[in-house]
């Protein structure tokens, strides 16, 4: 049993991380806009790169200048992506996942009426994929909400952010819903507690550290329902339409067989999962809403809510799969970068430069588990290495190591799929270098694609296919029997 004949092969971008053009045709600005780029500090140490105060926030929204703001001008797809869906078609894609950066039909969030030169935008993207024969994957957020309101409402941990996404999805939905099928809520909703900023708009030293955790999982919880809500809509505006919602896998082993170690990696796993199980479900599982007791978190929960989740519930399961993480109760273990979260070190495994642990029978083991335990259709929306490319003499790029990071992922696909998964796409991160999330470098590049740019924003931004941009082509060609 191989991938179906339908199998839908692409990859994934992100607004914030491809488009730049961050203030023209009445962009707002985003969470995306602010985050710096900070050569200095250790790439496989999120918290530096990742954290944001009041007094970096003020800073860095009165920076003008691009240079250590590598989102702002990402690899320029607003004025390239004619050229780059050329490529991608060449390369034989039959999806596309992008997002819409909100900030472009919203510049603050709040205005009555959408920017059209943002909806007009998105149109030309959607028709150049229409053309290709692409079929489009649509998140509605990637880590690029407005940055008004995170300022003004302390993001997502105020109420009113659902209202504000769902008139901002209905809109979307609107507009695009005649070339949409496919759509996706919140990228990694989980991620809000590894990077509050930069998922839910929160700046943490707004408040008390105690409350910090709280604000943290009611932002979570205004996620989920404005999931379920858009979920809703999409299916009432789109006939057909599918909305997914979207998961980080971090699929964590015991570091031994001593039982500590295995509590500890099963708890890791149920908080992993808890969040695909709220929006698959339709509600807070039971040992979750104990586990949030336990910890002193009360969340406000409106007398709704329970109907809104359980109406609005996710057609299928997407998720990123970058690494494994294992996990340890003993403190002392060394440890190992992951995307954006420290594990213990797995001496099984190879790491990425970032330190990132690569395991694709850890793939196997998530598309396993995932199906066993949701029984709906899955899609690997984002899976890849960040490497340091280099150009030869000839000015080719021989990316062996991605082509065997893939294809061993690919394989490990193949015999989920074998054992019954039910999988209906892979999309790879990214098939087009862009700027990285966590460290907000170029250098750290992902794609089939090369674009000349570094990490300071010096280049011809022209873009040259890589090995891996030939090997992959093969791959789509031969339905993901081909992996030589
Ligand atoms: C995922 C994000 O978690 O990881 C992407 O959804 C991101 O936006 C990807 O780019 C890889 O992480 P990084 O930090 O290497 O860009």
């Amino acid at each position: 049993m191989g991938f179906k004949s339908d199998f839908l092969w692409g990859g994934a971008i992100a607004a914030n991380q491809v488009e730049g053009a961050w203030n023209i045709d009445g962009k707002g600005m985003s969470v995306a806009d602010v985050a710096m780029f900070k050569p200095h500090l250790d790439v496989s140490d999120y918290s530096g790169h990742n954290k944001m105060t009041c007094d970096s926030l003020k800073i860095s929204m009165n920076e003008k200048d691009t240079t250590f703001y590598p989102k702002r001008r990402g690899v320029d797809f607003y004025h390239h992506y004619k050229t780059d869906i050329a490529l991608f078609s060449e390369m034989g894609f039959k999806t596309l996942r992008l997002s819409i950066a909100w900030t472009r039909l919203f510049p603050t969030g709040e205005e009555s009426e959408p920017n059209q030169a943002g909806i007009a935008f998105y149109i030309s993207v959607l028709q150049e994929l229409k053309k290709h024969d692409i079929e489009p994957i649509v998140t509605l957020s990637h880590y690029e909400m407005p940055l008004s309101l995170s300022i003004k409402y302390n993001g997502w941990a105020n109420r009113k952010l659902v209202d504000l996404f769902v008139n901002y999805a209905e809109v979307c939905f609107k507009a695009f819903g005649d070339y949409v099928t496919y759509w996706l809520t919140f990228n990694e909703i989980d991620s809000v507690g590894r990077h509050p900023f930069i998922t839910a708009g929160i700046v943490p030293d707004t408040m008390q550290e105690a409350d910090l955790d709280t604000s943290i999982y009611q932002a979570l919880h205004h996620q989920y329902v404005a999931a379920a809500k858009a979920t809703t809509l999409c299916h009432e505006l789109i006939p057909n339409s599918q909305m997914g919602c979207m998961l980080t896998k971090l699929t964590t082993y015991p570091n031994t067989c001593n039982p500590s170690d295995v509590r500890l990696s099963l708890e890791r796993n149920l908080d992993n999962y808890a969040h695909a199980d709220i929006q698959i479900f339709g509600e807070y599982p039971i040992l979750y809403q104990q586990y949030l007791k336990n910890k002193g978190i009360s969340i406000k929960i409106e007398k709704d809510d329970a109907a809104i989740l359980k109406s609005g519930t996710a057609d299928y399961l997407a998720f990123s799969y970058y690494m494994s993480r294992t996990e340890s109760a003993d403190p002392n273990k060394e440890k190992a970068a992951g995307n954006t979260i420290m594990s213990v070190k797995n001496p099984y495994l190879e790491s990425t430069e970032w330190g990132w642990q690569i395991d694709p029978i850890g793939l196997e083991i998530s598309l396993i588990e995932l199906y066993d335990r949701y029984h709906i259709p899955l899609i690997i929306v984002e899976n890849g290495m960040g490497a340091k490319d280099r150009l030869d003499a000839d000015g080719r790029i021989n990316d062996d190591y991605r082509i065997d990071y893939f294809r061993s992922h690919i394989e490990a696909m193949g015999r989920a799929v074998y054992r019954g998964v039910d999988l209906f796409g892979y999309t790879s991160w990214a098939p087009i270098d862009s700027i990285s999330v966590s460290t907000s470098q170029m250098s750290k590049r992902y794609g089939f694609i090369y674009v000349d740019q570094d990490d300071f924003g010096e280049g011809s931004l022209k873009r040259l296919k890589k090995q891996s941009f030939y090997w992959y082509q093969k791959v789509i060609h031969s339905n993901g029997t081909d992996l030589v």
